[in-house]
């Protein structure tokens, strides 16, 4: 059920390859598998048990159970706080094994994975520890002889489905306010990246929680994550990853009528005004495109400039990239951009620069496979200017190191331009003119804007999109509306 692993910077442990089932890892039923591989090396690195439907069934009747159990049921708020503290101090004590995990199995930069994803992680659970016993209802004055309050109440099994950009990280996005409002869980990891949350389950059954509350599970998304949306006694599905499956989550969660939040794809726009900073909008839109390998929901992809800056720009953002988009080895301290995840996203992204090429967009910069060492799924960092609005590269999201410069020569055109798409994730704008920003702001149809930055995140605010970006909000306050019902009690005071 383990294997012995190291990484090439030498660190090693033992990975499970269960299903993390009643804070056990188990075979799947029919003993299937999948295999997961290093896209720096193209090595296998394991194996690890793929559910089935019927493992999915155990799964969520071990998370029912616990739900109604009382060691679970009956425990305060304020005592669920402590156990996700305890959760988050022990991410802390494994923050290097996490990060190892994460560098060889997503191909992020292992920096990028140990000061980034793992303390999103840490964050996330420690803010939803505190919210823990303060997320109360409220008392309604309905005149003397009566009387009505509300209590905030778990939903019950959420299932909760991610993605492979950020394994970490999301699982922390759902597990945080999930625990805080006294819910169970089962987890559906993403295939591609299936190794560092089970990792994980070693934790959760370490920090005490009872056998039940947090199942985390591998599988197809076809099969085990269908089998999670469609179970009748699951209440709740969260999901994170493309907007094509989110349609479908939406459809399969229908036939229980299950609470669904999604957070899907996006073509987030940045608008580089006249009067900007143009070293700081370089920089920060670099940022925003280029870092995670470009793999990122609300990557500012389509980048708008002023006409009258247009060519300043262009050449400050392609000496950004040459400075600071140094391609190699995810373990390498100076490496900032690693391999696309998989082969199948490689080959992705490379498909839209031909089909870019083939539009008739210009290649400023990149646009190429490259690799280290003869081996590893790289696309140098791709510029694409003279991009046209009917272009597929400027329409579709291609999740890889590529971004579109457009020119407008209004405000107008350019909030017209940037919210002409049926996605609304992120956006940012850079302007010295504070009236401007928040004027802009307003018009951005985005369930994020960013003034003079992209990409920044906090747990502390709220995140999601509009249009077909999602449905539902996680992170801060916000996020808990996702995992709580408001129930209202009446009481008659009168004879
Ligand atoms: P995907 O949306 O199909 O996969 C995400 C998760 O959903 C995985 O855990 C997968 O197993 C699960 N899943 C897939 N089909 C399912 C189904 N029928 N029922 C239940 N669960 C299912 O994304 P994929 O194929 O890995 O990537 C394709 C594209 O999606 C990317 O190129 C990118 O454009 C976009 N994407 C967006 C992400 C985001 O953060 N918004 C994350 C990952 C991908
Ligand atoms: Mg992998």
């Amino acid at each position: 059920m383990e294997t012995q692993l190291k990484a090439p910077n030498g660190k090693s442990w033992s990975q499970p390859r269960g299903l993390f089932i009643k804070n056990e890892f188990v075979k799947s039923s029919n003993e299937q598998t999948l295999t997961s591989v290093n896209p720096t090396t193209e090595e296998e690195i394991c194996s690890v048990y793929a559910a089935t439907a019927d493992d999915i069934d155990q799964a969520v009747k071990a998370a029912r159970r616990a739900f109604k159990h009382p060691s679970w049921k009956q425990l305060s708020g304020t005592e669920r706080g402590v156990l996700m503290n305890k959760l988050a101090d022990l991410v802390g004590e494994h923050a290097e094994v996490l990060a190892a995990i994460e560098c060889m199995d997503n191909g992020k930069p292992y920096s990028a994975a140990l000061t980034g994803d793992v303390v999103d992680v840490q964050n996330v659970l420690r803010y939803y520890a505190g919210y823990a016993d303060k997320n109360f209802g409220q008392v309604i004055d309905v005149g003397p002889t009566k009387m009505a309050y509300t209590v905030k109440e778990p939903l019950g099994v959420c299932g909760q489905i991610i993605p492979w950009n950020y394994p970490l990280s999301m699982a922390g996005w759902k597990l945080g306010p999930a625990l805080c409002c006294g819910n169970t869980i089962v987890l559906k990891l993403a295939e591609q990246t299936p190794l560092s949350m089970l990792y994980f389950g070693n934790l959760i059954r370490a920090a005490g929680f009872p056998p039940g509350v947090v199942n985390i599970v591998n599988g197809h998304g076809r099969e085990a994550g269908a089998a999670l949306v469609q179970h009748p006694d699951v209440d709740k599905v969260a999901f994170t990853g493309s907007t094509a499956t989110g349609k479908e989550i939406m459809k399969m969660a229908s036939s229980t009528m299950k609470n669904i939040t999604l957070e899907t794809g996006g073509k987030s726009p940045l608008i580089v005004f006249e009067d900007a900073d143009l070293d700081l909008a370089a920089r920060w839109s670099h940022e925003g495109i280029m870092s995670n390998q470009g793999q990122i929901c609300t990557a500012t992809s389509r980048i708008l400039v002023h006409e009258s800056v247009y060519d300043a720009f262009v050449d400050k953002f392609k000496s950004t990239v040459k400075r600071v988009s140094v391609l190699g080895d995810p373990f390498e301290e100076s490496t900032y951009q690693g391999p696309q995840v998989t082969k199948t996203q490689y080959d992705r992204v490379l498909a839209y620069i031909q089909a870019g090429k083939e539009e008739g967009a210009t290649i400023a910069m990149g646009g190429e496979a490259v690799s280290h060492k003869g081996k590893g799924f790289f696309v140098s960092p791709t510029v694409f200017t003279d991009v046209k609005p009917s272009m597929r590269i400027y329409r579709e999201e291609i999740f890889g190191p590529c971004v579109a410069i457009a020119s407008f020569k209004t405000e107008e055109e350019a909030v017209a331009l940037a919210n002409d798409t049926t996605y609304g994730l992120g956006s940012a704008l850079f302007t010295r003119d504070l009236t401007r920003a928040h004027r802009v702001a307003r018009e951005l149809e985005a369930g994020m804007v960013w003034i003079n930055s992209s990409n920044d995140s906090d747990f502390r605010v709220p995140f999601g999109g509009v249009k077909q970006s999602g449905i539902g909000r996680e992170l801060g306050e916000a996020g808990l509306a996702a995992y709580c019902n408001t129930k209202a009690i009446h009481v008659n005071m009168r004879a």
